[in-house]
């Protein structure tokens, strides 16, 4: 079957009606466009898990704070769906924003964990309207299994909790970041970087990924070291560089930790006016 394209509520629903969609697994992947292979390694895994696959592309206004992010935020629509029948998606839903949000809209999730960390700090609401968007497009979608990225790492907690707070009969399945070959997480917003952004942006990943094997006494040594070293190879402004565990997201603040529980690095950080994200799993054995 060729990949079906829906504007439109209406046309979404009339096509799951007509595709007798009960007792199929359905994947859901959605996204904000500008797709790269880490978007299209969530679809090859949905493909391989479920009978039918959704993409839905929308830059969701409600979670940037700040209208010039929004504005600056690539879109490439016509390479994204030449991609996407590439992989033989089934269905691929490309609503616009009164679609999602009609005039009168005015309900919207407030998240009680997770919210009070990380990206949330320096971007207030982002996850109120990640999570809003997301309980609309199951609703809409009504899959059987969702595919998220664990480059967002708090994104992907933030949508577990949704799922058993709200009863939602969806499995959630993560996908590890696909990054290039330089390192780099793949990101819609690498795009906006310069060819010397970029070769500073390569860094971060590497200067992690080194000072990590380094074995320092303490674990905060570490971490500082990190940040010594970024600093001075040019990583001016971090939002954020902590370790957290994975299963709640709560601060790591000794080795014991890092023994007894799965744990993450996490980093937020700047290439001029470009903001970046990115996770590494830690595995010490100290
Ligand atoms: P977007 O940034 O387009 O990402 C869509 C999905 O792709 C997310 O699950 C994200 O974690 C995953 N992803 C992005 N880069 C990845 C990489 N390098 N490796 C693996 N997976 C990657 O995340 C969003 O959109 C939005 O917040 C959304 C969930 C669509 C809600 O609006």
């Amino acid at each position: 079957m060729p990949t079906f394209i829906a504007r439109d509520i209406k046309e979404l629903l009339g096509y799951l009606t007509k595709s007798k969609i009960k007792n199929k697994k359905i994947g859901l992947i959605p996204t904000m466009g500008s797709l790269h292979q880490g978007h299209l390694a969530l679809v090859e895994k949905a493909k391989k898990i479920c009978e039918l696959s959704i993409v839905t592309i929308f830059i969701n206004p409600m979670q940037f704070n700040n209208k010039k992010d929004l504005n600056s935020y690539p879109s490439s629509e016509k390479i994204d769906i030449k991609k996407l029948k590439s992989k033989k998606v089934d269905l691929i839903f490309i609503p616009s924003i009164k679609e999602i949000y009609p005039k009168e809209f005015s309900s919207y999730i407030t998240l009680g964990k997770y919210d009070d960390v990380l990206c949330s700090k320096k971007r207030k609401n982002h996850f109120t309207g990640v999570a809003t968007v997301i309980i609309k497009l199951f609703n809409l979608c009504k899959p059987t299994h969702a595919f998220f990225g664990e480059k967002d790492f708090q994104q992907l907690v933030i949508v577990r909790k949704l799922v058993v707070d709200f009863n939602f009969a969806i499995k959630i399945i993560a996908i590890q970041t696909v990054r290039d070959k330089n390192g780099l997480a793949l990101s819609s917003r690498n795009n906006l970087l310069s060819v010397n952004q970029y070769k500073l942006a390569i860094k971060v990943n590497k200067i992690i990924s080194t000072e990590l094997t380094l074995k320092r006494k303490t674990f905060g040594n570490n971490i500082k070291a990190i940040r010594k070293n970024l600093e001075e190879t040019g990583i001016k402004k971090i939002d954020y560089l902590e370790v957290r565990r994975e299963k709640d997201l709560a601060l790591v603040k000794s080795n014991k930790d890092l023994v007894n529980y799965k744990c993450r690095i996490f980093i937020a950080f700047y290439v001029g006016k470009v903001r970046l994200i990115d996770n590494i799993s830690l595995r010490f054995n100290n």
